[in-house]
């Protein structure tokens, strides 16, 4: 069955460096035989998380929406600008509205259990907004995705794309692209190694891990044991 890839990026400007170096990747998901649906979270527009907010409305429209993608997606490629060190307000944003509990996902993370994910950054600095990464990561991990290591953060981006969106530098260009198909082949492999049923580790908002079933596209959400 094909692999499903949901992929965002954490900057919403016109010209944003990251979603170009996302669709960079996005190609690379392409010809690897992924299905990809390359989202804007222009479109997912949410209040900044409030509890108070929540209790009073319930799950925005536009969450419930964001989470029903994910759930039907197996993984996810993120692009993120830093700023100030960390990833994006708009990102975090968005992937906490995400884990807010539904009557479907009465833990919240059960969407993201088991899932893999992979995440690239740009930056006009040299460092190429790698301490973003850092921090994404360490959210990922803790909503129960699976990280995997082809990361890449392109320094002194602003120099980096002719007037097509195109990476002027073929090497760079061949690692982006190589990232997408690395997320599409891992997924494959990790749905071969796990039929629908098997068992794995996700943790809980408790830290605790709690056994899950692997979710199958088009099977019922995960299992509560
Ligand atoms: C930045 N920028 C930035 N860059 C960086 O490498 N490290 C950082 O910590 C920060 N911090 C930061 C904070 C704020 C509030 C802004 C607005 C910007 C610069 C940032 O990387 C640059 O604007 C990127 O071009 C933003 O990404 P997009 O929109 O081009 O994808």
């Amino acid at each position: 069955m094909q692999i499903k890839i949901l992929a965002f990026c954490g900057s919403s400007r016109r010209d944003s460096l990251n979603q170009k170096l996302l669709d960079t990747a996005v190609l690379g998901a392409l010809d690897a035989g992924a299905q990809v649906s390359n989202i804007r979270l222009l479109d997912f527009p949410l209040p900044i998380y409030d509890g108070d907010w929540e209790t009073e409305h319930g799950l925005p429209e536009r969450a419930r929406a964001l989470k029903a993608l994910i759930a039907d997606h197996d993984a996810l490629l993120i692009a993120t600008p830093e700023h100030n060190g960390g990833y994006t307000a708009l990102l975090k944003n968005a992937l906490d509205w995400a884990s807010r509990p539904i009557e479907s996902d009465p833990t919240g993370l059960e969407v993201f259990a088991g899932k893999l994910a992979a995440m690239v950054s740009a930056s006009p600095g040299v460092l190429g907004g790698m301490r973003a990464q850092i921090a994404l990561q360490i959210s990922l991990n803790k909503l129960g995705l699976l990280v995997i290591p082809n990361a890449f953060a392109l320094g002194l981006a602003h120099q980096a794309f002719d007037e097509k969106w195109l990476l002027k530098d073929a090497n760079a260009d061949k690692s982006v692209r190589g990232l997408g198909a690395a997320l599409v082949t891992t997924a494959s492999t990790l749905r071969g190694s796990f039929p629908s049923g098997r068992r794995c580790e996700t943790p809980t908002r408790g830290g605790v891990s709690r056994k899950v079933r692997i979710r199958r596209r088009g099977s019922r959400p995960c299992a509560r044991l």
